[in-house]
Formats: structure tokens, C-alpha cells, sequence
């Protein structure tokens, strides 16, 4: 029996596609935010979703590219990118440092057994990134030890370049008062470390402190064409979408007032009504916690979710939509900002992303 890989999607009806162009549009809207800083597109998790190697193709005119864990640097490289790729988690091992340094991958330093591994290795080289934790407090080194780490990894023969980077945990709140804490600790750490090249800015924080592009930013969900702000639409920073995730209608029931939808039967029909059955559920990648009201799109009309979402299907509302079997439905996309459904489903557009293009390459 041959073996099959296991795209998902393409064996349902709901079905993820990607608009290259679109991607290339909001690297273009990265440039002209921060014009005079250079650009590490994050790519990692599948590109959000979007599937590396099509991501990797679309923006390669970004300077390099951030990868999550070795492994996704690694292959990303063995496929053929030549571009300099950085792993934001760094290593473990030595076994793996050596891996990394020769496909010329960058690494992101973020703790001291790091520098120790760095220091037993002479027979590498490799460009890093020392990271330092200025009140995320995730992955970085305590400010305090900026200098030093920076003085112990000048001296390894192992260390070419050396660059700073620290992380924002509040940039998607505009004035948020921890902002500008970690803006003034992290020019605290550069102080300490020579003026090396730094970078901190996120989407979020590329487009609204312009005090934070320096001269690498680091854009991740802003590329995908959702918003990186609170209070700012997609559309009204002109990103575009770039995944769209659509399905059909199955069937469609007419339902009498007091009917109960779905399990649980959560809700009940206020009067007699149609009511459609769309062909995407959480396999697929559409949240569970989409609650009733989430809207759906579906011949120009934005019908609400009605009741819980199923493994493979939704049911909506279709009082206001004129709707036969097999109509064409967007669950995100062009026509329903993916920022929309997230705000239903209680939670970041981050997150419906990845789960929904986890299949794409
Ligand atoms: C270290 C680091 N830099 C940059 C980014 C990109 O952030 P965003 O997608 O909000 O632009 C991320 C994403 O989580 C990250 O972890």
C-alpha cells in the first residue's frame, strides 16, 4: 500500500488557499512603515499556517527569515532557501549547534547554558542573536546580564556576529505603559553592549512606535493581512488578507419557531426560519469556540452561526441571505476579516490561523 501524506484538506470540503500577492503586498506595507530598517519575516509554525515554502517563495525579498525551533531552519534551508534564516528558540545541543552552523543558520541566545555549549565548540561559527528579557519575562536574559553574556560570547571563537534583540508583551495595546519600560531597558542593554545591531519591534510595534524599528524589525502577523492592533482594522492599515478559508452550503433545513439547533441544543428558533448547514467544523480548523452570532459569509450577506460547531459542519442563520445547496461559503478571508471571527471565538487570529493551514506546505 503506498503511503499517504497527509493533507487534510484535501480530502474535506472546506478547503485553505493562499494569495501569494497578497503577501507580497503587506511585505511592501512593512517597508514602507519602517523604510529604514531591515526586515526578518517570521515564517515560523507552517508560516502561521500558510505553508513555508509558498510564504518563503512570496517574501523573498525580506532580508531574512525567523524559524521558531532548529528543525524548521533546517528544512526550510535543505529545501533550497538561501536567505538568512534565524531560529528564535536557538539550541540544546551541541549536536545541534553544529547542524545549524553549517547550513549557516542564526540563532537566538536566550540563557547562559547556551554560551557555555557556544564556548565548548571551536570548530563552528555562526552569527547570533543575544536575547535579553526586558519584562516579558519569556525567553531572554535578565538585563543585568547583558554585558557580561555579550563580553563571554565576543570571546568565543565560535561567535561571527553578534546582534541584540529583546521582545515586546504589550505592543498590541498603543500606550500601554509597559511599552515604553521595555524600550528604555532595552537601550539600557544596548548601552551595555557596544551599540550592536538590535531589534524589538513586532508587527504591532513597527506600525505604532516608530522609536522601536532599529535597524532589524521582526513583522509576523501583520504579512498574513491581519491587524497587529487592538483598534485598528486590517483594512484601515491596508494589509490584505491572505488566507481564505471557504466551504459550501449542504443542505438547507426549514426549521418551525421552538426548533433546537446542533448539540447541546443551545438554540432555539425564534420563529419558523431557514436555517443552513455549512460544510466546515473543527477538523477543519473553524474554532469550537465561535459562539452563536459569529458571522458567516455567504452571498454577500454575513449570516450568523447558530448553536455549537460540529466536527465537520456550522449552522447559520439565513433569514436575510438567499441560499441553495452548494453556494460558495467564506468562514475567513476577503470577504470576513479573520480578526472578525477570532473577536467571536475569544481568541487571536494567530491561533485560527495556524490550526486552519496546519496541512499547507
Ligand atoms: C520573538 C518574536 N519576534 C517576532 C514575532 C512576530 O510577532 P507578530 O506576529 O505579532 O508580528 C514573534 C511572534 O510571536 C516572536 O515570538
Amino acid at each position: 500500500m503506498p503511503i499517504m501524506s497527509a493533507k487534510m484538506t484535501h480530502t474535506r470540503i472546506a478547503q485553505v488557499s493562499i494569495d501569494a500577492e497578497a503577501l507580497r503586498h503587506n511585505l511592501q506595507r512593512v517597508k514602507s512603515f519602517s523604510p529604514d530598517s531591515k526586515v526578518i519575516a517570521v515564517i515560523k509554525a507552517n508560516a502561521y499556517g500558510h505553508g513555508v515554502q509558498t510564504a518563503a517563495e512570496a517574501l523573498s525579498e525580506a532580508d531574512a527569515f525567523a524559524l521558531a525551533t532548529p528543525n524548521e531552519a533546517i528544512s526550510l534551508r535543505q529545501s533550497g532557501v538561501s536567505r538568512p534564516l534565524m531560529v528564535l528558540q536557538g539550541f540544546s545541543s551541541i549536536e545541534e549547534l553544529k547542524a545549524l552552523a553549517d547550513l549557516d543558520i542564526q540563532v537566538v541566545v536566550h540563557h547562559s547554558g547556551q554560551i557555555d555549549l557556544l564556548e565548548q565548540c571551536s570548530d563552528v561559527k555562526l552569527d547570533i542573536w543575544l536575547k535579553v528579557d526586558t519584562g516579558m519575562h519569556r525567553l531572554g536574559l535578565p538585563i543585568e546580564m547583558a554585558e557580561s553574556s555579550y563580553q563571554r560570547l565576543q570571546d568565543c571563537e565560535s561567535v561571527g556576529q553578534i546582534r541584540v534583540m529583546s521582545h515586546f508583551a504589550n505592543a498590541d495595546e498603543i500606550g500601554h505603559p509597559m511599552n515604553s519600560e521595555q524600550l528604555l531597558a532595552f537601550s539600557g542593554a544596548l548601552g551595555m553592549t557596544g551599540r550592536a545591531e538590535a531589534s524589538m519591534a513586532n508587527s504591532a510595534a513597527l506600525i505604532s512606535m516608530p522609536e522601536s524599528r532599529m535597524q532589524w524589525v521582526r513583522p509576523g502577523i501583520m504579512l498574513y493581512g491581519s491587524s497587529p492592533l487592538k483598534d485598528k482594522s486590517a483594512n484601515e492599515l491596508d494589509l490584505q488578507p491572505v488566507m481564505q478559508f471557504e466551504s459550501k452550503l449542504l443542505a438547507v433545513q426549514q426549521l418551525k419557531q421552538g426548533d433546537v439547533i446542533g448539540y447541546g441544543s443551545t438554540w432555539r428558533c425564534p420563529e419558523d426560519m431557514k436555517v443552513g448547514v455549512v460544510a466546515a467544523g473543527y477538523a477543519d480548523g473553524y474554532p469550537r469556540h465561535a459562539g452563536s452570532g459569529t458571522p458567516v459569509w455567504l452571498n454577500d450577506v454575513l449570516c450568523p452561526l447558530l448553536g455549537r460547531v460540529s466536527m465537520d459542519s456550522i449552522c447559520i442563520d439565513l433569514r436575510k441571505a438567499e441560499a441553495n445547496i452548494n453556494d460558495r461559503v467564506v468562514l475567513w478571508g476577503k470577504e470576513l476579516s479573520v480578526d472578525v471571527v477570532a473577536e467571536y471565538a475569544n481568541t487571536i487570529s494567530y491561533e485560527l490561523l495556524c490550526r486552519a493551514g496546519a496541512s499547507l506546505s
